[in-house]
């Protein structure tokens, strides 16, 4: 029979993705979600409500694994306080759902992996490499993902091998951070941002999937673990690979720095400020990125 994986949030932009390599691969999936929809061949939908403390418990009782991807986007909206509560809580409170859930039951499943964001590390612009040992920062996204990662936690109280995974800028067709830049960049309208010099360590979708393909089968893998590529990827560097992709060299100044803090507020930290990731940790339990080389990744991404 086939093995089954639960994704919470997974009708989202690496949910779609996993989904469909756990699909290639000879497993069944499931999805949490907070719509109704019509189940697949493959993918059977369970519905939840986290503010209302409800989930179909019928999705927790069938999952051989669980895959929690679940969470507002964090840069969807300006972050007044009521915003940051939301980020907060549509991540901790839907861990602890699904752990009230897990309780109740006495088939537990055999892993229990989580996003995270490599936004733990805070921003640490210099000459540190940050590893999993690396303490987290005081900072909002620093917070939001130790919160995250401590829901998550409580699930390896549990007794179930529990993995988290400390996302990059992931990088995929149509979506994500990409589908805001292209199409300025495709007007060679792109520009650094800021100083240009924050680190922006990223990854391609399918070495994502395949970090969470390894997270599901691989025993060996628990705890945090950073996904993201280890190369000295900036801002600029990033700007400008991205305008040569399109034909183009960079031609406009960098945008100000006060003027995203105009626009943005303290949301702007996100494209500002940056930190340099080391991927030794995965790397050493044999997984090997298929894009680490930012060129190759973007053209595999944007050009049809
Ligand atoms: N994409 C990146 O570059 C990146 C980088 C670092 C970390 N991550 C993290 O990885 C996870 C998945 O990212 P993604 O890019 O796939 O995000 P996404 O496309 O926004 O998908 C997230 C899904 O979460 C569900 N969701 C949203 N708000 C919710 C709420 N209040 N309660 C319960 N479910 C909610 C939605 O599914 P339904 O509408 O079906 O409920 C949505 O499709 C996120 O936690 C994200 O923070 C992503």
């Amino acid at each position: 029979m086939k093995k089954n994986v639960l994704i919470s949030g997974g009708s989202g932009f690496i949910g779609k993705y996993l989904t469909h390599l756990l699909v290639e691969k000879g497993f069944s999936v499931a999805v949490l979600s907070r719509s109704k929809r019509e189940n697949t061949e493959n993918i059977s939908y369970y519905q939840w409500d986290v503010n209302k403390q409800y989930i179909d418990e019928n999705s927790v009782i069938n999952a051989d694994y669980i895959v929690h991807l679940a969470g507002e986007g964090i840069a969807d909206k300006p972050w007044t306080n009521k915003r940051k509560k939301v980020i907060v809580e549509s991540r901790e409170k839907s861990i602890e759902l699904i752990y009230e859930a897990l309780k109740k039951n006495d088939k537990k499943p055999e892993a229990f992996i989580s996003a995270s964001g490599i936004g733990i590390y805070g921003a640490v612009n210099g000459p540190l490499i940050c590893n999993e040992n690396t303490p987290s920062a005081k900072d909002f996204l620093g917070t939001t993902c130790q919160k995250w990662e401590a829901a998550a936690d409580k699930i390896a109280s549990l007794d179930i091998r529990t993995v988290k995974i400390r996302t990059g800028l992931v990088l995929g067709k149509d979506e994500g951070f990409l589908k805001k830049l292209v199409p300025i960049f495709k007007l060679k309208l792109g520009s650094a941002l800021g100083s240009g010099k924050q680190y922006m360590p990223w990854i391609h979708i399918d070495d994502l999937c395949s970090i969470y393909f390894e997270a599901i089968t691989n025993s060996k893998l628990v705890g945090p673990f950073n996904a993201a590529v280890f190369d000295n990827t900036t801002n600029t560097s990033f700007s400008k690979t991205l305008a040569k992709t399109y034909g183009y060299t960079l031609w406009l100044p960098n945008v100000p720095a006060f003027l995203l803090k105009l626009v943005l507020g303290e949301m702007s930290k996100i494209i500002l400020t940056g930190r340099r990731v080391s991927s030794a940790q995965i790397e050493k339990l044999g997984f090997e990125f298929r894009f680490k080389n930012l060129k190759d990744a973007l053209k595999d991404c944007l050009l049809e």
